[in-house]
């Protein structure tokens, strides 16, 4: 299969150093709130870790998360199945921040013929699963566009250069001219001005792919910083242990011959 790569884009969270950046992380959150999570579950996800630290909504006024008003009033927006503990009926009420995010779909039948027989992928770990990570994210969302002139897009289906595909079977141009990418079962979910952000930022598609990208990357690892950070102790100690362990050998063997 062949497909473009992934667009070159730039985050916060980059280099040995990066951090994620807490108004991106909140504006990505609202794109998955109010767009994807129609379609894809994150099914690893907890309300309450939208306000653990490193996270989106993180207060330290409110080390348990469980506690922050504002998680609290997130996770009260949106309706979670439940089983009533006194009829055993099958209801929804309000989220907790305890709670999972719920999933769009009671199962995968359901979510298929929804979707025209595709399967829209948990997203909780996507920007770590799939090559070039949350820059695949972004070129997918912003990567749509009319079909080049002689491919044939099945019902259902959009072109997209960064999908992996074969499009042989379906190009009538010529042979060495395949276009890269593939067909994807997902609808162009971004549109200009889809979500408002908070903080005032001019929604672009771009800027909501960016943000929802980085929401991603952040939920697939929440503990990025944190490793990062050790990862830069660990790497000055041992400098500082290997000139030590030089001294030392010199010291030792300075007077054989
Ligand atoms: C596939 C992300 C919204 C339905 C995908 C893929 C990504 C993605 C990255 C490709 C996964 C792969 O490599 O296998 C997103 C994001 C969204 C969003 C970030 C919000 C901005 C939606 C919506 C729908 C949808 C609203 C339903 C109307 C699907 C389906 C597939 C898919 C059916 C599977 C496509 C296939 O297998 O051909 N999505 N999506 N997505 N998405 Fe979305």
């Amino acid at each position: 299969t062949t497909h473009e790569e992934p667009k070159d884009v730039h985050w916060s969270f980059e280099g040995p150093v990066g951090k994620f950046d807490t108004e991106q992380l909140q504006r990505g959150y609202k794109v998955y709130r109010e767009v994807c999570s129609a379609c894809h579950a994150m099914n690893l996800m907890y309300f309450r870790n939208l306000g653990q630290k490193g996270g989106p909504f993180y207060d330290p006024k409110y080390p348990n998360s469980n506690e922050n008003p504002y998680v609290k009033s997130l996770a009260k927006d949106i309706q979670v199945p439940d089983i009533d503990s006194e009829t055993g009926d099958v209801i929804h009420r309000p989220a907790t921040p305890a709670d999972k995010f719920p999933s769009p779909f009671p199962n995968e039948p359901a979510a298929r013929a929804s979707n025209g027989g595709a399967l829209p992928p948990d997203l909780s770990v996507i920007a770590k699963a799939r090559e070039g990570g949350p820059a695949y994210v972004y070129s997918i969302l912003t990567g749509f566009g009319p079909p080049p002139k002689g491919l044939t897009v099945p019902p259902g289906k959009y072109y997209n250069p960064f999908m992996p595909g074969d499009l042989t079977s379906f190009w009538t141009g010529p042979k060495d001219k395949v276009p890269e990418g593939g067909f994807i079962a997902m609808p162009p979910p971004l549109a200009p001005g889809k979500v408002t952000f908070d903080d005032g930022k001019p929604s672009t598609v771009a800027q909501q792919a960016d943000d929802v990208a980085a929401f991603l990357m952040w939920a697939a690892e929440p503990k990025m910083e944190e490793r990062k950070q050790f990862g830069l102790g660990a790497m000055i100690y041992l400098l500082i242990f290997t000139g030590l362990l030089y001294a030392s050998y010199r010291r030792i063997w300075r007077n054989v011959a």
